[in-house]
């Protein structure tokens, strides 16, 4: 397919290299400013644009990786009759793009992404239209550089969103305030490498309910105590630290009286 990436951000680097790896050609990058969009027009071989009104008007697909509030502005600068355009949002409806085109939906990729990251990851993606007949061709697109591809509408979607938020954005801030503690602390992150990788590893072979360990799951009010008295020069860890484990506790309680 001939396809058209507007936006130059990390999703757009991103799901353009996928597409070219997959043997699309990619045909312009359209984006708001020139540096970027040089930089990626560059390593793909096309042309690039910061002109709405100079967008490729023959492409078989256009990928809208733009953020959430561009996408509802795009239709006053750029109308795309008759032609297939996605965006890649999660929270996003999928009828934002019917005033760029009506053949119009999305293609959001329920994967973090970040445009340096090499190898690039598995990205499962989440797909829709506003016509049903363009369903099956974004469906075929999608599947030629991605093995996980499912229909999702928009309340479907956004709840997969907010799964990902709890699952990755948060997880990532707890790692990045135990890099800062340790580092503050003179301590060396990287052994803690191991049991991230473990904990995550036995996702998908064992129910993460039955995975919990720690002081919290245990009722180890001693511990507890311990921790937060060297958390005192700590405010946000400490909070975040007697959040969780006011949680976990009520959490595995609850869990002790309904068992049989
Ligand atoms: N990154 C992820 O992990 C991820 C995963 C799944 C879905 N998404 C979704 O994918 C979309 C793009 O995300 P991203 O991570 O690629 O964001 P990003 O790296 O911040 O890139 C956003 C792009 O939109 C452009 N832009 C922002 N406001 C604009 C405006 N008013 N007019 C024209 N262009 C504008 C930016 O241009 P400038 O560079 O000039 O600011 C940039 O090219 C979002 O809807 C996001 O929710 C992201």
């Amino acid at each position: 397919m001939k396809v058209v990436i507007i936006g130059s951000g990390n999703v757009a680097a991103v799901l353009g290299g996928k597409i070219r790896l997959a043997g699309h050609t990619l045909v312009q990058v359209v984006a708001r400013r020139a540096e970027p969009a040089a930089l990626l027009a560059q390593e793909w071989g096309c042309g690039y644009s910061t002109r709405w009104d100079e967008t490729d008007r023959n492409a078989d697909l256009y990928l809208v990786a733009l953020s959430d509030r561009a996408l509802e502005e795009l239709g006053n600068v750029l109308t795309l009759p008759g032609r297939l355009v996605v965006h890649t949002a999660g929270a996003v409806a999928a009828s934002v793009l019917k005033p760029v085109s009506a053949r119009s939906g999305v293609l959001y990729p329920l994967q973090s992404l970040k445009a340096a990251i090499r190898p690039y990851p598995e990205i499962p993606l989440l797909i829709d239209a506003n016509q049903p007949e363009d369903l099956p061709v974004i469906e075929a697109f999608a599947r030629t550089f991605s093995p996980q591809v499912e229909r999702a509408g928009d309340d479907t979607r956004l709840k997969l969103h907010l799964s990902a938020t709890l699952v990755n954005n948060f997880t990532n801030y707890l790692y990045i305030l135990a890099d800062r503690f340790c580092q503050q602390e003179g301590m060396d992150f990287s052994l803690l490498l191991p049991l991230i990788h473990e904990t995550a590893g036995r996702l998908g072979r064992y129910p993460p309910e039955e995975m919990q360990t720690g002081p919290a799951t245990r009722g180890d009010g001693a511990t507890i105590e311990k921790h937060l008295k060297l958390l005192s020069n700590y405010k946000n860890i400490k909070e975040l630290y007697e959040l969780f484990t006011i949680k976990i506790e009520d959490d595995y309680q609850r869990t002790e009286i309904s068992a049989p």
